[in-house]
């Protein structure tokens, strides 16, 4: 029985081949739309989300299975001080598989060595997102037809972002793919990251903090948003939030084929001025995000 957890715990055979699943889902969705009957997926989200926690239930609808959940702390039993190690025996008496975002790092590790079924970490702290990865790697392989050999450029939070985190743990292990990482100082990649994923792989990657500068490089930009939540300071929060905002006039210097995506929710670093533009690639995004995930059920609950 497998698990989730990192980016990390699947090869890049096995990236590819969600990838081919997820396309094959959107060319033949009725052949899949029975594939989960009489299974249960268990949504445990203990921070707030629309994308992630909807598109789990909805991948698990369309491949004709069921969902239970709940999606906030207060209104499950970790109120009453239930540990997660717990919570996740119980759920495993309930449903076939977990999808957990948790505002604790580690949290779904913890869950997944507890529960006899697999579990999917939807999120957990300022740590790692592994399913926006797969999302994010899917939007990118439907718009330029490949994963490698490209400048992928990092705007935002990048201290402070799990999708990032996990973004660059995937497409580092691709061929001929930098990147630029654009923050400011306050913000860079935490130092496991630097050591365990940028140094450790080897990838070429440069930091900057002029996205302006970046700009005419870059294949693909990765915006994200301040992550408020994980400030200690409100202060800090206030002063770096408006530090990068995309507005069409930054475009002028970028590539014709530049494809922008951003995890979504989106705050202020993206105008509305730019939805219309052919190289936004957020909304579509997040319907990719529904089709990877039931690739990734298929796959966990290793239905053929
Ligand atoms: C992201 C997250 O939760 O980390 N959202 C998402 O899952 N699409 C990004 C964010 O909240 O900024």
């Amino acid at each position: 029985m497998r698990s989730l957890i990192d980016i990390a715990d699947l090869s890049v055979e096995e990236i590819d081949g969600l990838i081919a699943t997820a396309e094959d889902i959107i060319a033949n969705p009725d052949k899949y739309a029975e594939k989960c009957r009489r299974r249960k997926l268990a949504t445990l989200f203990y921070e707030p989300s629309t994308r992630t926690r909807l598109s789990f239930e909805s991948a698990m609808l369309e491949l004709g299975g069921q969902v239970i959940g709940f999606s906030e702390a207060q209104s499950s039993s970790a109120s009453k001080g239930e540990s997660v190690a717990d919570t996740a025996r119980v759920i495993s008496c309930f449903a076939d598989i977990i999808a957990m975002r948790h505002p604790m790092e580690g949290a779904p590790r913890v869950a997944a060595m507890n529960a006899s079924i697999p579990v999917i970490n939807a999120g957990d702290g300022g740590h790692n997102h592994p399913t926006q990865t797969l999302t994010d790697l899917l939007t990118i392989k439907r718009e330029k037809g490949r994963l490698d050999h490209m400048t992928v450029g990092c705007c935002g939070d990048l201290k402070f972002g799990r999708t990032v985190h996990s973004l660059l743990g995937a497409m580092s292990r691709y061929e001929g793919v930098d990147f630029v990482l654009i923050s400011p100082e306050e913000l860079k990649v935490p130092e496991h990251v630097r050591a365990d994923i940028l140094n450790a792989s080897g990838v070429q990657y440069r930091e900057t903090e002029s996205l302006l500068e970046a700009m005419p490089q870059l294949d693909i930009l990765y915006m994200t948003r301040v992550q408020r939540e994980r400030f200690i300071s409100e202060a800090d929060y206030v002063r770096l939030k408006d530090t990068y905002i995309l507005t069409p006039d930054k475009l002028t210097n970028a590539k014709p084929d530049l494809s922008i995506l951003h995890p979504l929710p989106r705050v202020n670093e993206i105008s509305v001025a730019i939805d219309a533009d052919p190289r936004a690639c957020y909304f579509k995004q997040v319907l990719n995000g529904k089709f990877i995930r039931m690739a990734l059920i298929l796959m966990l609950l290793e239905v053929q």
